[in-house]
C-alpha cells in the first residue's frame, strides 16, 4: 500500500519534472524558430541624415551592398532637370540621392568626384550624375534605388515607404 502510494508520488514527481522539461524544450525550440533580434534588424539599415554633409558622399552598408547617400547643395538642385529631381529623396526641403553603389554595367563600385559632381566607374569608364542617372556608357541604366522609408531625419533602408512607392508607380525604379 505504502509502496503503491510512494510509486504514485514518484510518478507524479517524474511527470512534473518531465512537463517542466517539456515546456523548457518548447521554449528553447520556439527561440530557435524565431529569428534573433539582430537577424531581424539585419534586413534594415537606419541612416541618420542630420549628420550628412552636403556634396560629401556617405556610404552605408545594406544587405551586403554599398549604399550611396549624397546630400545635395542648393546650387546642385538649382541646375537639375526634372528627371534628376524625380529620383531625389526630399527631406525637409533638402534633396538626397540614395542609390545602391554598384555600377549597372558589371557591378564595380563607382567613386564620387565632388568637384565634377558625378560618379565615375574606374572599371570601364562609365559615369553617373549626382542623381545616379547614367551619363556615359557602358552602364546601361541608372544606379538602382533601394527600398527606403523616411521617418523624420532618419532613412530606413529595406523598408518600402510612401516616397519609394511613389517612385515605383512613376516608373523611376523600372
Ligand atoms: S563596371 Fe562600371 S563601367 Fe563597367
Amino acid at each position: 500500500m505504502e509502496k503503491t502510494s510512494r510509486r504514485g508520488f514518484m510518478g507524479k514527481a517524474f511527470g512534473a519534472v518531465a512537463a517542466v522539461g517539456g515546456v523548457a524544450s518548447l521554449v528553447a525550440m520556439k527561440q530557435t524558430w524565431d529569428p534573433l533580434p539582430s537577424v531581424k534588424a539585419a534586413g534594415f539599415t537606419e541612416v541618420d541624415l542630420s549628420t550628412v554633409e552636403a556634396n560629401c558622399l556617405v556610404v552605408e552598408k545594406w544587405r551586403g551592398k554599398p549604399i550611396f547617400i549624397l546630400k545635395k547643395t542648393a546650387e546642385m538642385v538649382a541646375k537639375q532637370d526634372e528627371a534628376q529631381t524625380a529620383r531625389d529623396v526630399i527631406v525637409d526641403g533638402t534633396h538626397y540621392m540614395i542609390a545602391i553603389g554598384l555600377c549597372t554595367h558589371l557591378g564595380c563600385i563607382p567613386a564620387y568626384a565632388d568637384k565634377k559632381e558625378i560618379f565615375q566607374c574606374a572599371c570601364h569608364g562609365g559615369e553617373f550624375d549626382s542623381s545616379g542617372l547614367d551619363i556615359k556608357a557602358p552602364p546601361p541604366s541608372p544606379l538602382v534605388i533601394p527600398p527606403f522609408n523616411v521617418k523624420g531625419q532618419t532613412v530606413m533602408l529595406g523598408e518600402e515607404g510612401p516616397e519609394y512607392k511613389k517612385m515605383k508607380e512613376a516608373g523611376i525604379l523600372a
